[in-house]
């Protein structure tokens, strides 16, 4: 059991979460008593960390889903509903990132961008869609979406898409308002992933690091508070805001 029980009786979808700081989200989420909807497209990681969650005790399930696919994510929040009864909160975790192509803007092949931007953008809009309709029905909700400070760095369609993710955030935290839905960012700086070691050139995050006043990568572990502050009670009048978690990258004061 963990520290506090914020999370008893509900359910969460963390999209994205068979690895990396998803599967942090997720775990982090099951171990405050929420019921974990495993969404993620790799359907043997999403069901590693779904068993994973049940032999530490928690709830969960896998739902092998495809975010950038609107049928997919409609079928995501029905076996929500089918398996939790209903979704309570959402984090908009999974994006083409770990193994993304490295292109410029003006060499990019346009294809990969509508790709790109299908999962990295629409992703969470298509998401949002499918489950704010059960978290109304259930007297509210909570969302969170993963952003980065990439977003305000000029470093191509990676940064563009979670710029995007700000206007999305505020935009239906404008609109979801109403049914006592709030929608939140977090924006990390660089974090400690397999998909972080294996995409970024050592020596950007070192010029990255070198520039932060806590010069040292971020853990998954570093997100999941400000994630589940987010999506919980304590943050009830926290809507249409992003929440740097960076150790200092982006200062914007
Ligand atoms: N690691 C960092 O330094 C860092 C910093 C800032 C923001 N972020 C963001 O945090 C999130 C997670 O990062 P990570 O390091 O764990 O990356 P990761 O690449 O390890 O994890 C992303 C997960 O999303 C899944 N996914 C990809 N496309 C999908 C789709 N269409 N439908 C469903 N799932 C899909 C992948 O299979 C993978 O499991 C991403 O949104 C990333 O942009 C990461």
């Amino acid at each position: 059991m963990g520290e506090s029980m914020r999370f008893e009786g509900k359910v969460a979808v963390v999209t994205g979460a068979g690895r990396g700081i998803g599967e942090e989200y997720a775990k982090a989420l099951a171990r405050e008593g929420a019921a974990v909807v495993v969404a993620e497209l790799d359907a043997d990681a999403g069901e590693r960390v779904a068993k994973e969650i049940e032999q530490d005790g928690g709830k969960a399930v896998a739902v092998a889903t495809d975010i950038a696919n609107e049928d997919s994510t409609l079928g995501m929040a029905k076996a929500a509903s089918d398996v939790f009864g209903g979704v309570d909160y959402l984090v908009n975790n999974a994006a083409i990132y770990g193994g993304m192509e490295l292109h410029g803007l003006t060499t990019m092949p346009m294809s990969y961008w509508e790709k790109f931007m299908s999962v990295n953008m629409t992703g969470a809009v298509l998401c949002t869609r499918a489950v704010f309709g059960s978290m109304a029905e259930r007297g509210g909700g909570a969302i969170v979406n993963q952003s980065s400070t990439a977003a305000w760095m000029g470093v191509g369609y990676y940064g563009i898409a979670k710029l995007a993710l700000h206007g999305i955030t505020g935009s239906f935290a404008r609109e979801l308002g109403p049914m006592n839905i709030r929608v939140n960012a977090i924006a990390p700086g660089p974090t400690d992933t397999e998909a972080t070691r294996s995409t970024v050139d050592d020596s950007i995050i070192q010029g990255l690091l070198a520039s932060m006043p806590l010069n040292r990568m971020g853990t998954p572990a570093e997100l999941a508070g400000a994630c589940l502050f987010l999506l919980s009670d304590d943050a009830r009048w926290v809507t249409g805001h992003v929440l740097n978690v960076d150790g200092g990258q982006v200062m914007r004061v």
